[in-house]
C-alpha cells in the first residue's frame, strides 16, 4: 500500500508495469521479477531494447536542457517513470533554480518513490493522475500549485503515448494538453516505432500482461502529435540524433524511438 492524499492505493506486483520494465532496462533496482521476466523477453524480442532506453533518457535531458536555455521555467512531465538521477527537476534547476516541476504518472510505485525523493522540494511535486484523463490533470490541485498555466509551459510527453490505445484516442489527449497551454509553451515528445525493424509484435506482446499495452506507432502517426506546434530543428529524429552532444553511437539508426521538440506558436 501507498498513500495518495491520505487514501490507500495498492501496488499491482502480480503484473509487469511499463515504469518497472523501463527501470530494470535501465539497470535500476525498483523492480520486481514479473517486471525483470517481461524486461528480458523484451531485449529478446527487440535486441537493441536496452540502449533505446539509455539513449531515450539521454535524449530527455537534452531536452530538459534545451527547455530551460530557451527561457521557459515550468516543466509538466507526464509519465515520468520511476526516480532515476539525474531526474528533470536535477537538471533542469542545476541551469536555473527557479524552475517548477510538476511530476505526473499513474503508477502508485512511482508516486511513492517520488514522494521520498521530493519531499522538502516546494517547488518539485509529484500527482498521481492518469493521461487518459487530461482535464485532470490541468484540474489537479496540485499542479495548478506549481503550474500557472498563463505563462509558458514545456510538456513532456516522453516514452509515454505508446501506451495509450488508439481507442482511447492519443490525438485528442495531446490537443487537450496543448489547448491549456499559453503561446511559447514547448511540447517535448517521445515515442516508440516499429519503422526500423521488420517485425515488432513479439516486443508489443510482452505488454499483453502488463498494466499497458504497447501501441509502436508510424512516423506519420507520431507527426500528428504535433499538430498546433512548430518543430524546432532538427524536427522528428531517432532519439539519438536530436541535438547530440557527441557522435551517436553504431547501431542507433536501429533504434524505434521518434523524438522532437516543438513550439506552441500564437494565435
Ligand atoms: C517508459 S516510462 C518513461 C519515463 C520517463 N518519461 C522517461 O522517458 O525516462 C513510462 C511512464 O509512463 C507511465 N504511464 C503509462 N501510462 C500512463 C497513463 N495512462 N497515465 C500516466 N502515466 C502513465 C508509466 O507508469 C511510466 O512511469
Amino acid at each position: 500500500m501507498t498513500q495518495d492524499g491520505g487514501r490507500a492505493v495498492r501496488i499491482d506486483t502480480s503484473r509487469p508495469h511499463p515504469a518497472r520494465i523501463y527501470d530494470y532496462l535501465l539497470g535500476g533496482k525498483d523492480n520486481y521479477e514479473v517486471d525483470q521476466v517481461a524486461g528480458d523477453r523484451l531485449a529478446a524480442a527487440a535486441p537493441e531494447a536496452r540502449i533505446a532506453v539509455r539513449a531515450n533518457r539521454a535524449f530527455l535531458h537534452r531536452a530538459v536542457r534545451y527547455v530551460v536555455d530557451s527561457g521557459v521555467r515550468q516543466i509538466l512531465d507526464i509519465g515520468t517513470g520511476l526516480p532515476t538521477s539525474p531526474n528533470v527537476h536535477e537538471v533542469a534547476q542545476e541551469l536555473a533554480a527557479d524552475v517548477r516541476v510538476a511530476y505526473v504518472d499513474n503508477d502508485p510505485i512511482v508516486k511513492a518513490h517520488a514522494d521520498a525523493l521530493l519531499s522538502r522540494a516546494g517547488t518539485t511535486s509529484i500527482v498521481l493522475a492518469d493521461l487518459r484523463d487530461p482535464q485532470s490533470i490541468i484540474d489537479h490541485p496540485e499542479v495548478r500549485r506549481i503550474i500557472d498555466f498563463d505563462r509558458p509551459v514545456a510538456l513532456f510527453l516522453v516514452a509515454i503515448l505508446h501506451f495509450i490505445r488508439d481507442t482511447d484516442e492519443p490525438e485528442r489527449i495531446v490537443a487537450t494538453l496543448r489547448d491549456a497551454l499559453p503561446a511559447g509553451s514547448l511540447l517535448v515528445l517521445s515515442h516508440a516505432t516499429g519503422d526500423f525493424a521488420d517485425d515488432r509484435s513479439d516486443a508489443e506482446a510482452v505488454y499483453n500482461s502488463a498494466t499497458a499495452t504497447m501501441n509502436l506507432r508510424s512516423r506519420d502517426r507520431v507527426e500528428r502529435f504535433f499538430d498546433g506546434f512548430e518543430l524546432v530543428e532538427p524536427g522528428l529524429t531517432q532519439v539519438p540524433f536530436w541535438r547530440p552532444d557527441a557522435t551517436p553511437a553504431p547501431g542507433s539508426e536501429e533504434i524505434g524511438f521518434y523524438c522532437g521538440v516543438a513550439r506552441k506558436s500564437g494565435e
